[in-house]
């Protein structure tokens, strides 16, 4: 694994060549290297500068000789053909010096296109497999690069991710990738490609990922994806950008909702206290990610508001008897406000008298039509398949009622009120510090996409949490993960557990936070890795789990939206890692509408 960045734009490349390949270190660090497009009064040359080893080394050089310009590319490379070498560091140049590439992946053919290009009289410097890319585009290049570069491409067989220019055009970078992670990231004026996001987040949210076999051509005018033969492709805006939509979601979520003190007021489902006191019993129906979110709703509802709650599928609900009637309060949770088991699960509780609310991000979507009111989650469009704002907005919105109700009910503290709502208010800000954390996520994603089976475990309110992160991995990843409450786990799940099948842990701090931790010690007993999440400071599980991620300490509810927007980073850099369309994952719809 190698890691690989380019930059394209109104500032200096230099720089931002350096910090990115800081933050690609963890693919590799056995050599690096930089090439950038100089251009000075009348003249134009590439400045390549190597080190032969880490990123720090070639910094340090970089410093004392920075080359000015606005194209250039960069590379850590973790060497599979030829030892850590400066010939052998990328970038790698064609004859002449004036096609520069960097490259993440293997080249299976190399030995028979090197045969070949030498035999047409090109000269190879390294012991790379690498070095065939430059030789073979320079070998098609009449003057047009893309065109040059996917004939080349045509006849590579393997993997790769890529990044080049030439020196004829200091406005074009392109961008390749064929069985290796590449995305093209676009700022204001400046555009990026590298191997994940985590290279490029300080500057740009907005990202499109390569598909298979697909090639970007960036200008300053935007970046044109195509595949290898010319036809253009539309370019995706992927599920990270809504991930890193998560902390406004949750303010959006509360905004206008609540007083300091924990006084929640819903303006568009205006409820009186006397009214609502007469509902003994809370349903909550949802499907897939919005099932998961109403388990803790139910969670919060019962722990804080002392009523009776239950979550429910409501695909299963629909063909029960359910004993739902006057004095139940039906809540749906659905993001779309269309999904058909959800809507029929409405309907039949309305029809056996009960007061029916929807929670939903559509405005005017049958849910909120139908139901008796409707609370909007204010997130703006979810367009990925996979549900990740909206799940934290669902959460935050039912923290609200269940404040609400534990209110109405006498059973809630104004300490505890005051407490809680400051915890809410925290939680935006919390949000973002997770999100910074996206560099060690994707780090250990990249550890663990090895694996193909998953074991998410969490107990109380992080049991739908450990659901939910199994769902978003198998959805994205098409690797196969289930979740499981801690203490379900010895009754038959453990039985998976082996050295090959690696656990998920949500450990943070609750009031079941010490059987967790019994819980990863049998998980230990069993040759299992467990990744453990845990509150920052908690050190208890250091030297028994392989790896610990910590989450910003936080009260039990903020908490487990924190633990789940690094699970959604989780799964999304292991997707990514793999390759797979996190966007559109194959099989599913972002919105079903048939049962
Ligand atoms: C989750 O990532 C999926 N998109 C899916 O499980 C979804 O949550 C489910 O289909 C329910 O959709 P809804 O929230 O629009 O009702």
């Amino acid at each position: 694994m190698c890691g690989i960045i380019g930059y394209l734009g109104e500032r200096e490349a230099t720089p931002i060549l350096m910090e990115s390949l800081k933050r690609l270190e963890y693919r590799g660090y056995d050599s690096a290297g930089v090439a950038v497009i100089e251009t000075g009064a009348g003249d134009r040359r590439t400045s390549v500068t190597k080190s032969e080893a880490k990123v720090d080394l070639l910094i340090a050089k970089l410093r004392e000789n920075m080359p000015t310009g606005h194209l250039g590319i960069g590379h850590t490379r973790w060497a599979t053909h030829g030892k850590p070498t400066i010939v052998n560091a990328h970038p790698h140049t064609d004859c002449h010096g004036r096609i520069s590439v960097v490259h993440n992946g293997i080249i299976e053919n190399f030995a028979e296109l090197k045969a070949e290009l030498e035999a047409a009289g090109h000269e190879f410097t390294s012991e790379t497999d690498t070095e065939v890319v430059p030789h073979l585009i320079e070998q098609y290049y009449k003057g047009d690069f893309l065109a040059a570069v996917r004939q080349a491409l045509q006849r590579i067989r393997g993997a790769y991710a890529l990044a080049m220019f030439t020196l004829d055009d200091p406005e074009l970078l392109i961008g390749a990738r064929l069985n290796a992670p590449l995305v093209v990231g676009i700022g204001e004026g400046e555009y990026f490609v590298a191997s994940d996001i985590t290279a490029i987040i300080p500057y740009t949210k907005k990202v499109l990922i390569l598909g298979e076999g697909e090639t970007a051509a960036v200008t300053p005018l935007g970046a044109e994806v195509s595949t290898l033969d010319g036809l253009p492709v539309e370019a995706k805006v992927i599920m990270l950008k809504e991930i890193h939509e998560t902390s406004e979601a949750a303010a959006n979520a509360f905004r206008g909702r609540m007083t300091d003190d924990g006084h929640v007021n819903f303006i568009e489902f205006a409820i009186s206290d006397d009214h609502l006191r007469q509902y003994d019993e809370v349903r909550l129906l949802g499907m897939g990610t919005s099932l998961h979110a109403a388990m803790v709703g139910e969670y919060v509802i019962e722990d804080w508001a002392g009523l009776r709650a239950r979550a429910e599928d409501a695909s299963e609900f629909r063909y029960r008897r359910p004993t739902v009637d006057a004095k139940t309060l039906t809540v749906v949770i659905t993001q779309s406000g269309e999904t058909a088991d959800t809507i029929v699960g409405l309907h039949q509780a309305k029809e056996r008298g009960s007061l029916t609310l929807a929670i939903t991000n559509v405005v005017a979507s049958t849910a909120a039509r139908d139901a008796d009111g409707a609370l909007y989650l204010h997130s703006g469009p979810e367009i990925g398949v996979a549900s990740t704002k909206t799940f934290v907005a669902h959460l935050v919105s039912q923290y609200l009622l269940a404040l609400r109700l534990a209110a109405v009910h006498g059973r809630v503290s104004l300490e505890r009120r005051e407490e809680l709502a400051r915890s809410l208010r925290e939680l935006p800000d919390q949000i973002r510090e997770v999100l910074d954390g996206t560099t060690e996520i994707a780090r250990l994603a990249h550890r663990y996409s090895r694996f193909h089976n998953f074991m998410f475990v969490g107990r109380g309110i992080n049991h739908a949490v450990a659901l939910e992160g199994a769902l978003k991995l198998k959805e994205i990843s098409y690797l196969h993960a289930e979740g499981s409450s801690g203490g379900e786990l010895k009754h038959g799940p453990i039985a998976l557990l082996d050295a090959d099948f690696p656990v998920v842990a949500v450990c943070t701090a609750s009031p079941t936070r010490e059987k967790m931790a019994s819980t990863v010690h049998e998980i230990v007993a069993r040759d299992a890795p467990v990744l453990a999440l845990v509150s920052a400071g908690d050190h208890s599980l250091d030297g028994i789990v392989a790896d610990r991620l910590e989450i910003p300490a936080a009260d039990e509810a903020p908490s487990a939206v924190l633990s789940t927007v690094a699970l959604q980073l989780f799964a999304y850099h292991v997707a990514n890692e793999l390759g797979r369309d996190v966007d559109q994952p194959r099989n599913l719809a972002k919105s079903v509408t048939v049962e």
